[in-house]
């Protein structure tokens, strides 16, 4: 198979991420909850991972780096901290259902800062215009998941902090690829996955706080027990039940392979990759390629669509090439009626550093045979 949906799963995971969950299950019980080698063992890889995290994304302290299960898990409780019912967000116009179905659970008004695909000026523009009003929160993505285009985080960061709005990062599609500070975005709150750029396993994520968070869900933290309140310090605040050992004992490796390659190489790497399927693409008739000529907003993500045929259908014919690629709507109904692509959907490919040049020229290959039909 050429596995071309890495913004939704890296499907293709290092060795050593596969290591080291089985050392996990092998020798790791519940953290917190014991003074004997197995519980240490959990606690230390916790603090390892968490340490290692706040180093790699600028959390102030590794208390403040926080397990969650996915990025959307994260991004709940980063707007139910800040957003009370019926309050006002200010979002991107790309954002994922993650951010907009949260807001819409809390009635609140939702501010879209709606802008043309790749425009940049235009995307800070209409922050600017948005952020005027006020809010309890803006939340931005660093990236569409649809369309693989850069957000420029650090100036919306900038009027955020201007306009004394916090704000909540979702860097689900940049974790792992692009550099984030956290520190220098100053934001409120900065939610990513485990299990796309970072390399872990799926159910694993990772929300860095910077805000008083509020739980989401009350339990056993091993710590405090005599009160029937969650504790008031991070993590503990939000991590109630036994943590998935395996998955973060994953996720850190993952995270370490990261390191190891830089984000810089791998990103590059992608770029490449996308570069050469959009220009293959390009190159068929009646095919229409969501990227701009130059592609330097352009992450490892690329939307299209051809003419005269569903999304779904391409993405099965080319299924049945061998080809993984998700189509449809991705989750994100907000950017495709910012891209203009609400009714039909697009069919998206994305890569990871597992990816090659040969596994681009076979997705053109399937495409070639399955548009001369
Ligand atoms: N948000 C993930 C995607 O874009 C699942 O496919």
């Amino acid at each position: 198979m050429i596995y071309l949906d890495s913004a939704a799963t890296t499907f293709q995971k290092p060795q050593a991420v596969r290591a080291a969950m089985l050392r996990a299950m092998q020798t790791m019980s519940s953290p917190g909850r014991g003074g004997y080698a197995s519980a240490r063992a959990a606690e230390e890889l916790l603090f390892r991972a968490r340490s290692l995290a706040a180093e790699t994304f600028g959390a102030p302290s590794p208390e403040q780096v926080v397990f969650t299960t996915s990025a959307t898990h994260g991004l709940n409780i980063a707007i139910k901290s800040l957003v009370p019912a019926g309050g006002r967000a200010v979002v991107s116009g790309w954002e994922h259902n993650a951010v907009t179905r949260p807001l819409r659970a809390l009635e609140a008004d939702i501010a879209v800062a709606r802008s043309p695909l790749f425009d940049t000026e235009a995307c800070v523009a209409a922050f600017r215009r948005a952020l005027k009003r006020g809010a309890d929160a803006a939340v931005c993505t660093t990236a569409s998941n649809v369309f693989g285009y850069i957000l420029p985080i650090g100036e919306i960061a900038a009027l955020c902090r201007k306009a004394g709005v916090p704000l909540i990062v979702d860097a689900s599609q940049t974790a792992g690829v692009l550099p984030l500070d956290m520190a220098s975005l100053d934001a409120a709150f900065v939610a990513m996955p485990g299990h796309k750029g970072l390399y872990g396993p799926q159910g694993t994520g990772l929300l860095l706080c910077g805000a008083e968070a509020k739980p989401l869900i009350e339990g056993g933290t091993g710590s405090a027990s005599l009160s029937q309140e969650m504790p008031e310090f991070l993590p503990d605040r939000l991590e109630a039940g036994t943590h998935n050992m395996p998955g973060i004992a994953g996720l850190e490796a993952g995270m370490r392979f990261v390191r190891a390659k830089t984000p810089e190489r791998i990103a590059r790497h992608e770029q490449r990759l996308v570069c050469r399927a959009a220009n293959g693409l390009r190159r068929f008739g009646g095919v229409t390629v969501y990227a701009a000529e130059d592609m330097s907003a352009h992450l490892g993500v690329l939307s299209f669509t051809a003419e005269g045929r569903e999304p779904e259908e391409v993405a099965e014919a080319l299924a049945s090439h061998g080809v993984a690629v998700r189509a449809g709507l991705h989750c994100a109904p907000c950017a495709h009626k910012s891209a203009g692509t609400l009714e039909q959907g697009t069919v998206r490919l994305s890569v990871s550093a597992f990816n090659t040049e040969a596994d681009i020229d076979g997705f053109l290959r399937a495409m070639r045979g399955i548009l001369s039909k």
